[in-house]
C-alpha cells in the first residue's frame, strides 16, 4: 500500500534565521555544494533555463526565476525568485533581494518561503571555494588574492576562502567606487583577515600582483581585454560573467558549472562561442574536474566562469530548513492552505 499523502505545515524563515544556521558551517556547505554538483553532473536533476524578467523603462534592473529539482537524498523542488537593482547601493540598501519557495517532492506543496538574498550569496561563495580549491590542486597555491568588485559577493568568496582553510600573503582589492572599495576593506581589517590589504586604482594592478582574481562586479559588457594582464597565469573566479573580454578565455583554460547555462545570456563564454562558432574553448565542467574526466593543465591562465545554478540554491535552503526544524524554531503559518476539501 502506499503511504498516505498529508498537506504539509508551511513555515517562514527569515534573514536572521537563514544567518544563524550558516554562520560558521564554511566547510559543510562547500561539502554540499560539491555533492549537488555531483548530483547534477550525474543527471539526478533537473535545471531548465533561468527566466530573466527585465524591464524596457529600468534596463540596468532585472528578475530572476530559477526553478529547479533535486534527486538524491535532498529529494526537494522549488525556485528562486531574485531581483537585482544595481540602483539600490545608491541608496545604501543592497543591490539583490530574493526568496526561495520550497516545494514538497510528493504533494507538490510548497512547505517553505525562505529569505534567500543569503542562501544565494552562500551558494555562490561556497562554489567559488570549491573551485579555488579544485582548480589549485596540481599548480602552486595562490596567496595572492584579488577582488575587483567589492560588494556582497566579495565579502562572502573571502569568508567562505577564509572559512575553508585558505590564507593570503596579499590581499588586493579594486572598485570603481571607492566607497565599495573603503568599506571592503574596513571589513577585511575588522574581521582580522590575514595579509597585507592593498587598494588598487586600476583593475591592470590588480590582476598583475594576483595569482587568485575575483571578479564580483556588475559590469554588463567586457571591460578587460589586455591579454597582457594575465601572462602571469593566474586562477580566476569570474563569478559576475560578464568582465573579460572573449579573448582573454580563448587564451585561457575555461570551466563552468554547466555548458548549457552558461552559454547564454550575453556572459563572457557566450561571446566567445559566439565569436568562434564553436565550444573548443571549454575545457569541461567543475564535476569533470573534480570527477577526473578532464584534468587541468599548468601554464595558462585558468578562468572559472559560474553560472549559478538553482539546484544549488535548493540544496542549501533545505539544508537551512532542517537545521531550523531540528532546533525547533520552524514559524509555522497555521492555516496557510485552508481549502482543503474537495467539495467544501
Ligand atoms: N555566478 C553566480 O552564481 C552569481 C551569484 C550571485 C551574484 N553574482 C554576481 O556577482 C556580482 C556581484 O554581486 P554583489 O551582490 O556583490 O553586487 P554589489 O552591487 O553589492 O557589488 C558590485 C560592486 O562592483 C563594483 N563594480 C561595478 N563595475 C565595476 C568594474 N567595472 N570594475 C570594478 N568594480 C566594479 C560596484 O561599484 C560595486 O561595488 C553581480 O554581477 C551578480 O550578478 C553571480
Amino acid at each position: 500500500m502506499p503511504e498516505p499523502v498529508t498537506v504539509p505545515p508551511f513555515a517562514v524563515i527569515s534573514g536572521a534565521q537563514v544567518q544563524r544556521a550558516l554562520q560558521g558551517r564554511e566547510k559543510q556547505i562547500v561539502e554540499l555544494v560539491e555533492a549537488t554538483y555531483r548530483l547534477h553532473g550525474a543527471g539526478d536533476s533537473v535545471n531548465p533555463p533561468s527566466y530573466f524578467l527585465r524591464f524596457p523603462d529600468r534596463p540596468s534592473s532585472r528578475i530572476i526565476a530559477l526553478p529547479a529539482s533535486i534527486g538524491g537524498r535532498v529529494r526537494v523542488d522549488g525556485i528562486k525568485w531574485i531581483s537585482s537593482f544595481p540602483g539600490n547601493v545608491a541608496s545604501g540598501i543592497p543591490r539583490a533581494s530574493a526568496v526561495l519557495i520550497l516545494n514538497d517532492h510528493y504533494t507538490g506543496y510548497p512547505f517553505a518561503c525562505l529569505e534567500s538574498s543569503i542562501i544565494s550569496a552562500t551558494r555562490t561563495a561556497a562554489s567559488a571555494a570549491l573551485a579555488a580549491d579544485r582548480l589549485s590542486r596540481g599548480r602552486q597555491r595562490p596567496t595572492r588574492v584579488g577582488f575587483v568588485g567589492t560588494g556582497l559577493i566579495a565579502r562572502y568568496i573571502h569568508t567562505f576562502l577564509v572559512g575553508t582553510g585558505w590564507s593570503f600573503d596579499d590581499i588586493g582589492v579594486h572598485d570603481l567606487s571607492a566607497d565599495s572599495a573603503a568599506g571592503f576593506r574596513c571589513h577585511l581589517e575588522q574581521s582580522g583577515a590575514d595579509g597585507r590589504i592593498t587598494v588598487h586604482d586600476s583593475a591592470e594592478q590588480l590582476i598583475r600582483s594576483s595569482d587568485l582574481v575575483v571578479f564580483a562586479t556588475v559590469a554588463g559588457e567586457p571591460h578587460v581585454h589586455e591579454l597582457s594582464w594575465f601572462e602571469h597565469n593566474p586562477l580566476v573566479l569570474h563569478v559576475s560573467l560578464r568582465d573579460l573580454a572573449p579573448e582573454i578565455l580563448l587564451a585561457s583554460t575555461n570551466v563552468v558549472d554547466d555548458i548549457e547555462h552558461c552559454l547564454k545570456a550575453d556572459t563572457s563564454p557566450h561571446l566567445a562561442e559566439q565569436l568562434t562558432g564553436n565550444r573548443d574553448f571549454l575545457l569541461g565542467t567543475l564535476d569533470d574536474v573534480m570527477a577526473g574526466r578532464v584534468t587541468v593543465p599548468e601554464g595558462r591562465p585558468v578562468v572559472f566562469s559560474p553560472f549559478g545554478l538553482g539546484v544549488l540554491d535548493l540544496a542549501v535552503g533545505k539544508w537551512v530548513h532542517d537545521e531550523v526544524a531540528r532546533s525547533q524554531e520552524l514559524h509555522v503559518i497555521d492555516d496557510f492552505f485552508h481549502e482543503l476539501r474537495r467539495y467544501g
